[in-house]
């Protein structure tokens, strides 16, 4: 597969064109931002973290039937990927409140949910991804309802799926980031990446952070964070 011009260059990531026009070739980087991109520093070996993760759930997700971007790890941090089009739109699945929930609502970090919960933010930089809901995203066109109860439906099985495998690795799952992508023909299937970028991970036992929060919040060792999530999941 050959690696054509650069298609897009986000925050984390860039993406290549490749000789085959329903393939594309993901690029993970080091370079890591927060807060809208106010925040910019260098995570070493972050790239190839977030690569090798994101494939192994990928994979495992493939397997228990949700349908996904994945095709083929090239490199550390290289993976060819179906070519999508991204449905404007964040999917955020939390199981324990942190972050901006506990900010909005008032809630102390680490307050167990009585259920999961989900919600949509509109990806728009310029906007600071604004939390947005389902009439909104219908009355903006971003998806039809079919769609979003697909999105629904996924997002909550792969919150069960996720959760149960990092329970083994002794790593408590508290909330995610999942973006979907509409295929070629029609086909919606999730898209983007799982890694400790998108991911609020804590030891199970000692309730440390093993996730970007560390580089948000200047919490120190911060690579030491994603190597040890790359060494509990991957080995
Ligand atoms: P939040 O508590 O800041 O809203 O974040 C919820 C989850 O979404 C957390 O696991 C981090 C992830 N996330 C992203 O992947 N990208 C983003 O731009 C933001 C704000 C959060």
């Amino acid at each position: 597969m050959k690696k054509l011009e650069l298609v897009y260059e986000g925050k984390a990531k860039k993406v290549y064109k490749t000789d085959d026009p329903d393939l594309l070739i993901v690029d993970y980087k080091d370079d890591a931002t927060a807060f809208n991109g106010e925040k910019r520093g260098i995570i070493s070996g972050k790239g190839s973290v977030n690569n090798r993760m994101t494939n192994h759930f990928m994979r495992l997700l493939a397997a228990a039937g949700i349908p996904n971007h994945y095709v083929e790890e090239l490199s550390d941090r290289e993976t060819l990927v179906k070519r999508v089009t991204i449905f404007p739109l964040e999917v955020i699945i939390r199981n324990i409140a942190a972050g901006s929930f506990s900010k909005r609502y008032g809630l102390k970090e680490g307050t167990v949910f009585r259920k999961p919960t989900l919600e949509f933010s509109y990806k728009n930089d310029a906007l600071g991804d604004p939390l947005i809901n389902a009439s909104h995203i219908f009355a903006m066109n971003l998806a039809v309802p079919e769609e979003l109860a697909l999105i629904r439906e996924y997002s909550f099985k792969i919150n069960d799926l996720l959760k149960s495998t990092l329970m083994e690795c002794g790593i408590t799952l508290v909330d995610f980031k999942l973006e979907f992508g509409k295929a070629p023909d029609g086909t919606i299937i999730l898209a983007d990446e799982i890694s400790p970028d998108t991911c609020r991970f804590w030891d199970t036992k000692t309730g440390e952070k093993l996730d970007k929060d560390r580089f948000r919040q200047d919490l120190g060792n911060v690579e030491g964070a994603y190597q040890e999530m790359a060494r509990r999941l991957l080995g």
